[in-house]
């Protein structure tokens, strides 16, 4: 008998065929977004569950999860849906999906970057509006990025391939992480040992921490202050690295020229000030949103489950 995954969302089609190949899966082929008591329904039958960020795994729902139920093998990187110290009071294995979407996330925080630094949400609108009439030399004015400073929060596996593909606009490498990587990855990259001291070195800070109780509300008004004037924040990790009204507050000051957000406090129903705001690039959470990624995504919580079925470690285990 094969072991039965519950698998919450629409996952790519070579991702099901594997799944069908070597599981028994229960698909959710209309991607319908369960609660928390669709998912615990659902699992009855199960043997392991396949989720995305989208269901929240909170104590209580743990608890309330079928008795075999071994493992949640999570499509995505971030595993902050899931209480770990709850799961692992169970004895329940937690995967997650490191690696295979750093590239992905990069490019859009270089995107996120551009677009804030080059106010791409005004000039598209613009476009798509027939609002632009006219070229002038004040017209669309933004900021350059090349040579200029860029902070990194968090200089993981996203956060280095940031670096690098920012090395590529010559740009000026600072970091603060929880201790200094070494001098191969850091690649001439400076280390700061607190995010206060690393604050005034960005003409562009990107957060790339993991959501987690220490990190909640990272960026706040005190260390917003201490960016340059007219310094652009961008955010590909989780929203709430961000205290949004301290954001929002020093945008529509100008403390800060711009940002670009991927990731938001309470996403879909984000805090309606962005949406009005013209120096805010926003985007629906799409870090890793590419064909490649996606499918490797899945391919990667599937070998975690196959190891976990095999009855060895599996590699991302992360309860
Ligand atoms: C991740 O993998 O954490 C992405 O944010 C999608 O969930």
């Amino acid at each position: 008998m094969k072991p039965v995954i519950l698998v919450t969302r629409k996952l790519p089609d070579a991702v099901e065929d594997r799944l069908r190949r070597d599981y028994d899966p229960i698909l959710n082929p209309d991607d319908a977004l369960y609660t928390s008591d669709d998912v615990i329904v659902r699992a009855k039958d199960a043997d392991a569950i396949l989720p995305c960020h989208t269901e929240k795994f909170t104590a209580d729902v743990i608890a309330r999860l079928p008795e075999r139920i071994k493992a949640i093998a999570n499509y995505s990187v971030g595993y902050d849906h899931v209480d770990t110290d709850a799961a692992k009071a169970r004895g329940l294995i937690v995967t997650n999906t490191p690696d295979v979407l750093s590239d992905a996330t990069a490019e859009v925080t270089i995107m996120l970057m551009l677009g804030a630094a080059r106010r791409a949400s005004e000039g598209e609108r613009l476009v798509r509006t027939r609002e632009w009439k006219d070229w002038s030399p004040g017209f669309m004015v933004g900021t350059q990025v090349t040579g200029k400073r860029l902070g990194i929060i968090g200089f993981g596996r996203v956060g280095q391939v940031v670096a690098k593909r920012a090395r590529g606009f010559d740009m000026e490498i600072h970091y603060h992480n929880r201790s200094p990587v070494s001098p191969e990855l850091e690649e001439g990259a400076v280390y700061h040992a607190t995010p206060e001291d690393l604050m005034p070195q960005c003409d562009v800070l990107s957060l790339h921490c993991v959501a987690s109780p220490e990190t909640i509300g990272l960026l706040n008004a005190e260390r917003i202050a201490l960016l340059p004037d007219g310094a652009i924040v961008v955010n590909a990790s989780r929203g709430v690295v961000i205290d949004d009204d301290a954001l929002i507050a020093a945008l529509k000051s100008g403390k800060l020229t711009a940002a670009g957000l991927d990731v938001f406090n309470n996403e879909p129903d984000i805090r309606p000030e962005y949406r009005e705001l013209s120096n805010v690039f926003l985007m629906p959470h799409i870090g890793s949103s590419t064909k490649e990624t996606r499918d490797a995504m899945g391919f990667r919580a599937l070998d975690n489950l196959d190891a976990v079925f095999a009855g060895e470690e599996p590699r991302d285990r992360v309860a």
